[in-house]
């Protein structure tokens, strides 16, 4: 989503453009960078698209040498991707002129406007940012000071918000800050530099100590410091962190996008959360018995996490005993739930910043709530706001569309409701040690699984080619698997742009079936061992003879079971509609491996369509890898 970027330095023109393309990876549409020259002035350049459309915008315009550089990568809320759009803002009216980058919403934004026009003010955007330099602008206008008229931010704008503003004319080089839902970083440079910005990845080449605000904290950063204020304007210290970034910053390492290089790294993701988490068959994470009386659980994300944590609370349920509802952030944090007495909240999220959640996690903790929070990002604002942390380890997460982090926070709720099965008693040492010694040849059976995976790439082909009319697919699964048809769908269709539903195979008769005919891709996950296999194949018989084109992802054991013919000759996208599946098997493997072994297969299903289609993979269209707004 969203980035910023804010650099006082002489070299700040280049070290805010260097800091953006490190967050291009978050998605965007548009891009804009201020800089101030030496007499005060503030020249704004502005491009649609990639950055290096903005690169070429100043390579034609070329901006003055300047100590003070702000940048910003908008991904598009309020008007649509336009120059006019995109960020920095400045106020246009009465003096000072105030120019800003934001990130966030400000929900209030007609009534502000309406206020602000009174006053003289004009507006040439559409964006709800345009409102922040004015606001600002009439603050230093009325005699405030700068910390004042950052305080004035917080008081009058209603949502989450960050932002960085430059004053024109103002004596030496300052930037001004704020922040409340949406993070914002200061890093901290060697004498001489200051610098600031939405994730300190963007810094990672220039400092390695940043210092991040609080909700409602104010900043007047200069080269040679920063002041920050709490909410009631009183200066405070907030802690330097020392970050190691190296490796977040290496590249593709020589995969052709970062989803394959992240789906590829899963067995190592595995081990590494094995290795770090379990000994001597027992699991070693930072949960008590308290956390283990807890009467109920509630498991809270968006997205692919949020079909992780349903996945973990399948698994919750099983080995705990502890009753456990997965839901989706957006809508939890508006429920009038009767939270239960000692209840936990698991909170899942890759990046941390997910707005949706972190508001899931805040209602929940108002309500007492004991918080757990599973994130990749152990730094992040939800990892802050949470009780208990518990690192996913993934290593970071480039790609757009989650794949490592989805497997990682699987594996971390199957060790959570081990250990709280230790704790209260529902699973014995034996039985626990049992289970670990499953799990630790999980790696394995995941290199082997990726080993197979070029033998996917007809299905992708035809997948990917105009043959199929209705350009849609079905998922269908049962069980602890359901949330992997939704993931597989999920996928489907955030990078090749088909439209995929996923669905529990009970729910098919009761309308997706519909769908059906010679044309329709079903993918049907399956496994020999999980209860429900016969279920799952009369669901699979009711599409074989509606002619559905049918990929079926099934263990070893289930494929002989079924003897179907291995490998199909046909493949779905031939018509007419093959006369049996086509089928991807897996290995066979204890019942609560599953969910990992039979996730891959639908991780490269996706990604080797959208190769074939030739969409951008790594990137897609209107998504952001941070969705740091409602
Ligand atoms: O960072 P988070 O795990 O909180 O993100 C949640 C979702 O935005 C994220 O999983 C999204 O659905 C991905 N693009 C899925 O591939």
């Amino acid at each position: 989503m969203c980035g910023i970027v804010g650099a006082l330095s002489k070299n700040a023109q280049k070290i805010v453009l260097e800091g953006l393309s490190r967050l291009e990876y978050r998605g965007y549409d548009s891009a804009g960078l201020a800089v101030q020259s030496e007499n005060g002035t503030v020249h704004t350049r502005k491009a649609t698209g990639k950055l290096a459309a903005l690169r070429a915008e100043i390579e034609q315009n070329p901006l003055p040498a300047a100590a003070l550089a702000i940048g910003h990568t908008r991904w598009a809320t309020h008007g649509s991707a336009t120059t006019v759009n995109a960020h920095p803002h400045s106020s246009h009216g009465p003096a000072p002129k105030v120019t800003v980058v934001h990130n966030g919403i400000i929900e209030n934004y007609e009534e502000l406007k309406a206020e602000l026009k009174a006053e003289g003010y004009t507006f040439v955007s559409e964006t709800d940012t345009e409102t922040l330099p004015c606001l600002l602008s009439w603050a230093l206008a009325q005699g405030q000071s700068e910390a004042e008229a950052l305080a004035l931010l917080t008081t009058r704008c209603r949502g989450n918000y960050a932002v960085l503003a430059v004053v024109e004319g103002a004596k030496g080089t300052r930037l001004l800050a704020t922040r409340r839902g949406a993070p914002l970083c200061l890093g901290l440079g060697k004498g001489g530099e200051n610098f600031v910005a939405s994730d300190p990845l963007a810094l990672a080449s220039v400092t390695d100590k940043f210092v991040y605000l609080e909700d409602n904290d104010t900043v007047v950063i200069t080269p040679e410091k920063t002041e920050v204020r709490d909410a009631s304007g009183t200066p405070v210290t907030r802690p330097v962190q020392v970050l190691n970034l190296a490796d977040d910053m290496a590249g593709k390492q020589g995969y052709k996008h970062f989803m394959l290089k992240e789906m590829m790294e899963q067995p190592a993701v595995a081990a590494r959360i094995l290795e770090a988490y379990t000994k001597d068959g027992e699991v070693q994470l930072p949960l008590t018995a308290a956390h283990a009386a807890a009467p109920a659980i509630t498991i809270v994300a968006c997205g692919t996490a949020y079909y992780a944590g349903m996945v973990g609370g399948y698994m919750l349920e099983e080995l705990a005993e502890v009753p456990t509802q997965a839901d989706v952030a957006s809508e939890m944090r508006y429920r009038k739930k009767p939270y239960p007495k000692g209840g936990l909240m698991i909170v899942v999220s890759q990046s941390g910043e997910t707005a949706d959640t972190l508001a899931a996690l805040e209602h929940a903790k108002a309500a007492g709530q004991t918080i757990i929070a599973l994130t990749n990002v152990t730094t992040s604002s939800i990892a802050r706001a949470a009780h208990v942390v518990i690192d996913l380890m993934a290593g970071r997460e480039v790609a757009v569309a989650s794949t490592k982090a989805f497997l990682a926070m699987v594996l971390v709720l199957q060790l959570v409701a081990l250990k709280l099965a230790a704790l209260n008693g529902q699973q014995n040492a034996a039985t626990v040690a049992s289970h670990l010694k499953d799990i630790h040849l999980l790696p394995m059976h995941l290199m082997n699984i990726l080993a197979e995976a070029p033998k996917w790439e007809p299905i992708a082909e035809k997948l990917a080619s105009a043959k199929n009319p209705t350009h849609s697919m079905l998922y269908l699964a049962r069980g602890m698997l359901t949330p992997l048809a939704y993931e597989g769908a999920l996928k489907m269709k955030e990078i090749t742009y088909i439209h995929a539903e996923g669905y529990a195979s009970g729910e098919m008769k009761h309308g997706p079936i519909a769908l059906v005919d010679e044309t329709l891709p079903v993918v049907n996950i399956a496994a020999s061992n999980d209860g429900l296999f016969e279920k799952t194949i009369s669901n699979l018989k009711e599409v074989e003879a509606r002619h559905g084109q049918i990929i079926l992802i099934v263990d070893e054991e289930g494929a002989k079971q079924l003897s179907y013919p291995s490998p199909t000759p046909q493949i779905p996208g031939s018509y007419p509609a093959p006369t049996h599946p086509y089928l991807i098997i897996t290995p066979s493997v204890p019942r609560l491996l599953l969910p990992y072994t039979h996730l891959l297969p639908l991780q490269f299903l996706a990604y080797q369509t959208a190769v074939f289609k030739g969409t951008d993979v790594d990137q897609p269209r209107n998504l952001a890898k941070s969705v740091t707004v409602e």
